[in-house]
């Protein structure tokens, strides 16, 4: 059986983050977002959004691993050939919204407040880089590849990865094995006492960031496929994160009885009725 590691300094740090990350980890599975991503039930509309939030959210990381490469609370952690993103998202921005995908990129609330809290560390606090860059590049090496596996059958993508450059690591030969040297980098950073703690909590901030990413794309989604198709996009309406079942925004549930108009329209039975009250008078006048 196994047993819950004390949290203590004597613990690695990747074994903390692994163990404080625990249950956000669920949660970010569980959100609806991802929840629909894994059972294949992903739009195009849907990927593309995610993908240009990841395209920001690199950028900055990215940015603030630049500007972190020659401090010691980083430094071990360093491998651009083996993990870095940007050129593959520049890519997979260029295939999902063609050639002036700069301006294109839509860039939404949930995604600049990552990435301002992104700046902010790699400016002010960046011992806590590390926080970031574990939860982004183990997870893309982990949950990451099945994701991609998924994507690629739900939009029949082509088996060449275009598209979907930002799941490939060409530079890693073996994702279990190049975690393991990343975990044992991690454990080699110098860290008082207060500054792990503040990682730890950190490394929970960036998933969270993560959640609020995924729960504001849930929400765009169902917003608009609301005003495209209002009668059947309504009903018991669907939060992000409400944890609801049900089939994607852009999903139309065919073969699926229709609730009537008029219970879906409360202004045109508003005008319904005026109308008839209106005709009833006018006759009335017109009887005396
Ligand atoms: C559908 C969603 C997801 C699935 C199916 C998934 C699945 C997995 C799996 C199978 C592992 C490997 C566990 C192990 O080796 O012990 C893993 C690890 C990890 N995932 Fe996820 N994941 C998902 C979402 C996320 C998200 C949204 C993040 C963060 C943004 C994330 C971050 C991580 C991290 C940091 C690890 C490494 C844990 C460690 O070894 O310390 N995952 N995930």
């Amino acid at each position: 059986m196994e047993h819950p590691q004390p949290s203590s300094v004597s613990q690695d740090l990747s074994e903390a983050l692994k163990e404080a990350t625990k249950e956000v980890h669920t949660q970010a599975e569980n959100a609806e977002f991802m929840r629909n991503f894994q059972k294949g039930q992903v739009t195009r509309e849907g990927f593309k959004l995610v993908m240009a939030s990841l395209y920001h959210v690199y950028k900055a990381l990215e940015e603030e691993i630049e500007r972190n490469k020659g401090n010691p609370v980083y430094a071990p952690l360093y491998f651009p050939e083996e993990l870095h993103r940007g050129p593959a998202l520049e890519r997979d921005m260029a295939f999902w919204y063609g050639p002036r995908w700069q301006e294109a990129v839509p860039y939404t609330q949930a995604t600049e407040r990552y990435v301002r809290r992104l700046h902010e560390v790699g400016r002010r606090e960046p011992e806590l880089l590390v926080a970031h860059t574990y939860t982004r590049y183990l997870g893309d090496l982990s949950g990451g590849q099945v994701l991609k596996k998924i994507a690629q059958k739900a939009l029949d993508l082509p088996g060449s990865g275009e598209g979907l450059a930002f799941f490939t690591f060409p530079n890693i030969a073996s994702a279990t094995k190049f975690k393991q040297l990343y975990r044992s980098r991690m454990n080699s950073l110098e860290m008082t006492p207060e500054v792990r703690e503040r990682a730890i909590e950190e490394a929970k901030t960036s998933f969270l960031l993560n959640i609020q990413l995924f729960e504001e794309l849930q929400e765009l989604l169902t917003r608009k496929a609301e005003a495209q198709s209002p009668v059947q996009a309504q009903g018991p309406r669907r939060r992000a994160g409400s944890g609801t079942q049900g089939p994607t925004p852009t999903e139309t549930p065919r073969g699926k009885p229709q609730p009537s108009v008029l219970s879906q329209a409360p202004l045109l039975r508003w005008v319904l009725t005026l109308s008839f009250l209106v005709a009833t008078v006018a006759m009335g006048l017109y009887a005396m």
